[in-house]
């Protein structure tokens, strides 16, 4: 069983989710209460009065001017979480603060660090700067996974499962035909997956937001930074079309899929996708069909997993699951978090 890993950076929201009013969303177990303050920063503390625990995201709690006032007795605490008034006496108790959380705002996404804040080393969180940049355009959203984290980490690291869950979105026959190659950098602390098909059908996802007709060459290759950021470089480009020696690629269409795959409890996830396309940019349409596409596609594995996680949740401790090579990327990735785990402290997870 893979715990929640503490003393990691974990998305908590979209830059674009969070403004000027106040915001909740629980993280490994932990409210978090979040509002951009008027200077345009974004804040993140406990989401628990410390007086009697009222959430002051919940009405009447209200925010004025930068400062959020419990709706139940009026305790009022800044955007660090110190207590600046209580009612009924001018001393303020020392310890009246609300926890606050080290948070990084970049790539279009806000990211907290759940765990001792001391570790919390904001250059080890990894990138993902497609969803950001002027050469892209992206779709993005998120849906609520009543599944434990590890069930997503396990079905995004094996894409063969798209030729048969998605079948006429994303998934083609050579999907489930085409063996992987897995490499894992123990030093980058990050699981790769490649899967080149170099003669596939194009799956509708592909055919109507490129415009591609016929056979293609289609390139997976998935970057895993456990827990939180997966990546999938997809690449489509006419059959027989490959790089050039510098890097450039001008007959492919590339896609960045961007998943953060943030523990809401033990048994639940924050299922946070994003595509994001170098061509077409200024294209609605596409833009669109891609997010209508992309979320459907989404929806079927949480339906999947929900299912998967309801099996899980059931059976005895020690199940003894059977795995192939097309299972060597979740394998290597379940590694790896329990080593993440073992290594610092971590929420075991009950079933
Ligand atoms: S619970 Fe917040 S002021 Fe009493
Ligand atoms: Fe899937």
């Amino acid at each position: 069983m893979i715990g929640i890993p503490r003393d990691q950076w974990y998305v908590a929201a979209y830059s674009s989710e969070i403004g000027q009013e106040l915001f909740s969303r629980t993280i490994c177990s932990e409210p978090i209460l979040f509002w951009r303050t008027r200077s345009g920063q974004v804040t993140a503390v406990s989401d628990r009065c410390v007086h009697r625990r009222f959430p002051l995201s919940q009405s009447p709690s209200r925010l004025v001017d930068d400062q959020v006032v419990c709706g139940y007795h009026g305790f009022t605490y800044g955007p660090d979480g110190k207590c600046t008034a209580v009612p009924g006496q001018t001393r303020i108790p020392r310890t009246a603060r609300l926890q606050p959380y080290p948070l990084v705002e970049q790539d279009s996404l806000v990211w907290v660090f759940i765990g001792d804040p001391a570790k919390a080393d904001a250059a080890s969180i990894p990138r993902a700067p497609y969803l950001d940049s002027p050469g892209y355009t992206t779709v993005a959203g998120m849906e609520p996974l009543k599944a434990r984290f590890s069930l997503l980490v396990d079905n995004l690291l094996d894409l063969s499962h798209e030729t048969y869950l998605h079948g006429g979105y994303i998934g083609t026959p050579e999907v489930a035909a085409t063996p992987i190659t897995t490499e894992v950098d123990e030093d980058a602390g990050v699981v790769h997956v490649s899967r080149h098909m170099d003669d596939a059908e194009c799956p509708p996802f592909y055919a109507k937001s490129t415009g591609l007709q016929g056979r293609i060459s289609r390139w997976q290759d998935i970057e895993y930074t456990p827990p939180c950021l997966y990546k999938l470089h997809s690449r489509i480009a006419p059959v027989g079309s490959v790089p050039n020696p510098d890097g450039s690629d001008p007959d492919a269409f590339h896609v960045e899929v961007v998943y953060a795959i943030t523990p809401e409890t033990e048994h639940s996830t924050h299922d946070f996708w994003a595509v994001a396309r170098d061509f077409a940019l200024d294209d609605q349409e596409v833009s669109d069909f891609l997010a209508e596409n992309n979320r459907t596609v989404v929806l079927q594995d949480v339906t999947a997993l929900e299912i998967l996680e309801r099996v899980v949740a059931t059976e005895p401790e020690g199940y003894q699951e059977l795995s192939i090579n097309i299972d060597t990327g979740g394998l290597a990735a379940r590694r790896m978090l329990k080593r993440i785990g073992a290594q610092q402290q971590s929420v075991p997870a009950r079933s």
